[in-house]
């Protein structure tokens, strides 16, 4: 992956719109404002290509984008907390959970950990899915730089612990901030190395 050039391919609101499963496919899923689109920007080094903003909610559809012919980034709606009305909410987590479920190309889901907060338990409600569904999670810690090395040493043990009730878990956590680039080729190199 990463080999191509990164292009919006399509905003999904349906499982029957997702497109055809014919490559491989990772995605970034987390709670509300964690910092998903906001990753996904920084990692392809394109900032308005997925929408960030600071109202929890942002993203409400499943947006997918080309990594050339090669794979598909997907940015998820985020779970928990959302700044919508109830009934639209309700209906993109079911979409989030069916596509979590039951994507038979999603390679990995990377599910985003605030770095101030660590693993919720709607996060883990989400880990318990993934691990259901058989679907190999990695965490990725998001606004490392709003944290003192202290304070992400407790949320790294907290998160680690947490991870271990998790079959479907990889043990790797990485340490990410958008803000400032921090964590960004380890994470490329984690997603290149996929297929
Ligand atoms: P939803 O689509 O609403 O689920 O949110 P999201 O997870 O996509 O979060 P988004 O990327 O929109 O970012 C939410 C807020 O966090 C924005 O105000 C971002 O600027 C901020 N943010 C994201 N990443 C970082 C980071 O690494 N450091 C800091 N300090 N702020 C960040
Ligand atoms: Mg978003």
């Amino acid at each position: 992956l990463f080999a191509g050039e990164v292009t919006f391919l399509k905003g999904v609101v349906a499982m029957s719109g997702l497109p055809a499963a014919d490559r491989v496919e990772v995605c970034f899923a987390g709670r509300s404002n964690v910092g998903k689109s906001s990753l996904i920007n920084a990692l392809t080094g394109r900032k308005g290509l997925a929408r960030a903003s600071n109202t929890p909610g942002r993203t409400q559809e499943i947006n997918y984008f080309a990594l050339g012919a090669q794979g598909y980034l997907v940015d998820l709606p985020g779970y928990g907390f959302a700044n919508a009305p109830v009934a639209v909410v309700a209906k993109w987590q079911a979409l989030l959970k069916s596509y979590l479920a039951g994507r038979a190309t999603l390679r990995r889901a990377f599910m985003l950990i605030d770095a101030r907060h660590g693993v919720k338990p709607v996060d883990a409600e989400i880990m318990d899915l993934l691990d259901r569904a058989a679907v190999t999670f990695q965490v990725v810690m998001t606004k490392a730089d709003k944290m003192s090395a202290e304070g992400l040493e407790k949320t790294l043990a907290q998160t680690r612990a947490a991870l271990a009730r998790h079959p479907a878990a990889y043990p790797e956590i990485v340490l990410t901030s958008a803000e400032k680039g921090i964590g960004l080729p380890t994470l490329r190199a984690i997603i290149a190395g996929l297929d």
